[in-house]
């Protein structure tokens, strides 16, 4: 059993002084309020160069935030690339809009305006540009095509915190920002999101409809904040190769499903069933966005610097798919690999074989999930759904360059075989 230089499927990336920041905030009584919220608003607005930020309690809360913020009129019709995370529509959807789906590029999953403007008719009030995995998609012409159209331009930048485009942040291109603080993201703060606007009849709002939400409660946020901790250090990858490692191990061997998280319908299901409302940020989230800022440009540069190292050593590699750079900056929040669909799980139980955990993508195409179907008429699909084809492996710095390069050389081998 490879042991040693195992890589996890994703690496929850804290910060030194996390669980300390937990155990402070909990013995003063700053859990929920306290002075790390405004001074971590002013800090990122000024990180993002953007007048206004407001935190809300995950990056789907903040959506929900950016959309009863926006003063789009209800029955609008959003359009949303059909290769997302599904709750996001969701979100829109329950909220009493219209989600329509465009097309994505095959090659970097990102919609263009493109893909967007056939879509584009009287009853479209808004466009949600998503920078999916980490790269941004060509948000300064999605930006030229919704000016033009006097649309609204929401950013969904979950996977694209510190992403730049021209030295321009992106979440500011638009005229909100959508951000996630989760942590199966690059700036985890023990859960937590945001929104970031320029525009002041935005900011106003945003704080009328944060005046009336409460925060999760005190016990709620330390029990995820512990859980978050938790997964942090079993995620270590000296720690997961004698923890998580052999218990994936043997599920393989029983044929057993590999802990999979809730995707596409199921996962819709269970967040339609969950009432959702907006909640505020806590402190003690604050605390830790602030902690994060101070590292987060070295850790995305830590991300593109092994992903590089792992795109090199696939240059010419059949039968496997790496993500294409074709718009700027990419920070690899996640590095998807794309393989024929009846080959993906064969892979994937290949590379846990030798130590390497991937894990099944969380985005589906929309445009087939139960919910949207009867929404879906603009957009031609071809074949199956895009993430059967997907399996994400993790690039963050806490994995050596050496186990990057194995981890290339495993691919390369079941590639040859
Ligand atoms: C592209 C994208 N947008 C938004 C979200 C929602 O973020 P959160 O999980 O913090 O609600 C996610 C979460 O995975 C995501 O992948």
């Amino acid at each position: 059993m490879a042991l040693m230089g195992s890589i996890p499927r994703r690496c929850v990336n804290l910060p030194p002084g996390a669980l300390r920041r937990l155990i402070g905030c909990a013995a003063a009584g700053t859990v929920q309020e306290g002075p790390a919220l405004d001074a971590f608003s002013r800090r990122f607005a000024e990180w993002l160069n953007v007048p206004y930020v407001f935190g809300a309690a995950s990056g789907r809360e903040a959506f929900q935030l950016a959309l009863e913020s926006s003063g789009l009129e209800k029955g609008k019709e959003i359009i949303f690339p059909s290769f997302t995370f599904p709750v996001m529509p969701m979100v829109a959807k329950l909220l009493g809009y219209k989600p329509v789906f465009c097309d994505v590029d095959p090659k970097t999953f990102n919609s263009g305006p493109e893909h967007i403007k056939p879509l584009i008719n009287e009853r479209t009030g808004a466009v949600l540009a998503t920078h999916l995995f980490g790269q941004p998609c060509a948000i300064q012409e999605i930006s030229e095509l919704t000016r033009k159209h006097k649309l609204l331009l929401l950013e969904d930048c979950a996977h694209a915190c510190g992403v730049r485009v021209d030295g321009r942040s992106v979440g500011t291109f638009g005229d909100i920002g959508v951000f996630s603080f989760a942590e199966g993201k690059n700036m985890p703060c023990f859960g937590g999101g945001a929104i970031a606007t320029a525009n002041e009849d935005i900011a106003r709002r945003a704080q009328e409809v944060l005046s009336k939400a409460s925060i999760p409660g005190k016990g709620k946020i330390l029990k995820k904040s512990f859980f978050i901790w938790m997964l942090w250090l079993l995620t270590r990858p000296e720690v997961f190769g004698v923890t998580v490692y052999p218990a994936l191990r043997l599920k393989l061997l029983l044929g057993q499903p590999l802990m999979d998280s809730e995707v596409g319908n199921e996962l819709l299901g269970t967040f339609a069933g969950s009432n959702p409302r907006v909640h505020k940020l806590a402190n003690l989230q604050a605390e830790l966005g602030l902690l994060q800022l101070g590292r987060i440009d070295a850790f995305n540069e830590g991300a593109r610097r092994n992903a590089r190292i792992l795109s090199e050593s696939l240059d010419g590699i059949t039968g496997i798919g790496i993500p294409s750079t074709k718009t700027g900056d990419h920070i690899y929040v996640y590095y998807p690999l794309t393989v024929d669909p009846s080959q993906r799980n064969e892979l994937r139980s290949y590379m846990l074989r030798h130590g390497i955990d991937a894990k099944i993508t969380d985005m589906s195409d929309c445009s087939l999930l139960e919910p949207f179907r009867e929404q879906a008429g603009g957009s031609k699909r071809q074949g199956g759904p895009k993430e059967a084809s997907i399996l994400e492996v993790c690039v963050y710095p806490v994995i050596s360059e050496k186990s990057i390069r194995r981890l290339g050389q495993v691919l390369r081998s079941w590639a040859q075989a």
